[in-house]
């Protein structure tokens, strides 16, 4: 009886004297776990008269419950305190000012992104994306250019060296021109989309990067012309660049995915050594530039989509991002844009709180 007595004191005291809850959990094994010593004597009581069991089974719940309850409060003070700890390291410091400079700047290249998807927004596209690395027939083929079509060779692609289960020869996009395809096939007609993202070319010097990001804009419907592309470029110029004096010279062009194909030039003017866009580039002191690639779909292409051509006609346009970052932001090469130069991009980058909006402007100031 004494000997029991001592135990449990024993055990009460290291439990008390327990700080962490390991060392706990050890103690709980010691006494209450299969081979502990509390469960061995409750397994004496089996073998005991029933006189000898009625004068010893008390002594030992009552250590077991004493025990256990010891531990239950123990563990609980033990989290108790931990979490008064974390409180007290955690706390935080609202009233504490902002740091003078806040570290990150969004790209010019994801500003301009942002910009041009609130410009076509409000005209009711909606943004598709696609992967960058496509197979030949999205690339190319429903395209319409064939295997043997000398346009493939003025892509500069970057080919895989395995095709993919199909048999495909596998590339990396050499334009967003694929996003079409993949748009019409899984939406069907009528469509408005744009589809922004990179797109890959084996070319580099101050004006060609490897890679670098296009913007498609595709509209299927009835009864589209020529005369909604313009307009839609138009729109989209004079908001982009925030001047109304935008004046576009729509050239004969080709593209294999475009019938008839349209190159568009902006007029610029001089202003003291600087080509700023805006203006007839054909007055005096002014010029064109070539900005953008577009036309009506070609039949053909609609065919490959999936789509009737009788019923469904519409345009298509691509232009490069970059480039319209340059004009817009003044910079005048094109590889700073993926130096990730901290210098550069704290010079050219934007304020992640700017959110270009129509009604405040596109056009944010770094
Ligand atoms: N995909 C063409 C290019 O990369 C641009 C373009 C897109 C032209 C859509 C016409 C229509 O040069």
């Amino acid at each position: 009886m004494n000997e029991l007595q001592t135990r449990k004191e024993q055990a009460l005291a290291a439990i008390d004297a327990a700080d962490t809850a390991d060392a706990v959990e050890a103690l709980r094994v010691e006494a209450l776990g299969k081979q502990g010593w509390i469960s061995q004597l409750l397994k004496t009581l089996g073998a005991m008269t029933p006189e000898e069991r009625q004068e010893r089974a008390p002594a030992i719940q009552a250590a077991r419950g004493e025990v256990a309850d010891a531990i239950a409060a123990r563990k609980q003070a033990l989290e108790a305190a931990a979490l008064e700890r974390r409180l007290a390291s955690e706390t935080l410091d609202l009233t504490l000012p902002a740091p003078d400079t806040p570290a990150g700047s969004v790209h010019p290249v994801s500003q301009v992104m942002d910009e041009l998807a609130e410009i076509f927004a409000d005209l009711g596209f909606s943004v598709a994306t696609g992967p960058e690395i496509e197979d030949d027939w999205h690339n190319f083929t429903a395209l319409n250019m064939a295997e043997t079509h000398p346009a493939r060779a003025m892509h500069d692609t970057f080919y895989f060296p395995d095709r993919d289960a199909a048999g495909n020869r596998m590339l990396l996009r050499t334009h967003t021109s694929p996003v079409q395809i993949r748009s019409m096939k899984e939406e069907g007609a009528p469509i408005r989309i744009i589809a922004p993202g990179r797109v890959y070319r084996s070319d580099s010097d101050a004006t060609h990067t490897p890679m670098f990001h296009q913007i498609e804009g595709l509209v299927i419907d009835r009864d589209i012309h020529l005369g909604h592309l313009k307009w839609t470029l138009e729109t989209f110029l004079k908001a982009f660049f925030e001047r109304d004096d935008i004046v576009l010279r729509l050239r004969p062009s080709y593209f294999p995915f475009t019938e008839p194909s349209v190159e568009v030039d902006v007029g610029w003017q001089d202003v003291k050594g600087r080509r700023v866009l805006g203006g007839d580039g054909d007055a005096p002191g002014h010029g064109w530039m070539e900005l953008l690639g577009s036309g009506m779909v070609n039949a053909r292409v609609i065919e490959f989509a999936g789509l009737d051509p009788a019923e469904w006609q519409g345009f298509a346009f691509g232009v490069g991002v970059d480039r319209l970052a340059m004009l817009k932001y003044g910079m005048d090469d094109l590889r700073a844009f993926f130096d990730g130069d901290r210098r550069w991009l704290a010079h050219y980058g934007f304020s992640p709180f700017d959110q270009p909006t129509l009604s405040g402007g596109v056009g944010a100031r770094a």
